[in-house]
């Protein structure tokens, strides 16, 4: 059974998202997703999302791509993830491109994917402010 994993915060889940679980999902067996927490996003990464973790959370549960949701709390969790969860490839949309690539020395498969042209949850929001 080869094992993917991928990160994100997932907030107002969108068209975009959906193709980047469904290619990831596509590349293994079984998907799992380490999903921002929302102190991780506030004091990290300077987000603030919508929805809270746990609604982001049962969203992402119901997508038939995705296998599992864990807290991502942190950057450096990910070389400890993929033991854990024994996790074959690592992939990631390529706003991130190079990134991640320290991954490959424990011993795993790094991928950037493209991103869907023209959505992103930034522009979700500022576009409904300016339809209200
Ligand atoms: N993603 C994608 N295509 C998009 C938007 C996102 O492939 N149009 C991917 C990202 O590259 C990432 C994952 O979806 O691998 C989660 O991205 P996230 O940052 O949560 O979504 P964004 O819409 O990019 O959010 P923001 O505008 O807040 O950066």
């Amino acid at each position: 059974m080869k094992r993917v994993i991928t990160y994100g915060t997932f907030d107002l889940l969108h068209y975009g998202h959906i193709n980047l679980l469904r290619r990831a999902k596509e590349l293994g067996d079984y998907l799992i997703v380490g999903l921002s927490t929302d102190e991780f996003n506030q004091d990290k990464k300077n987000k603030k999302s919508y929805f809270t973790y746990e609604q982001r959370k049962t969203l992402l549960e119901s997508i038939r791509y995705v296998d599992l949701v864990i807290p991502e709390n942190d950057w450096e969790q990910k070389a400890k993830d993929v033991h854990e969860y024994r996790v074959d490839t690592f992939v990631i949309g390529d706003d991130w491109k190079g990134h991640f690539d320290f991954l490959k020395d424990e011993g795993i498969e790094v991928i950037y994917l493209s991103r869907t042209p023209e959505i992103s949850t930034t522009r979700i929001k500022k576009d409904l402010d300016h339809t209200v």
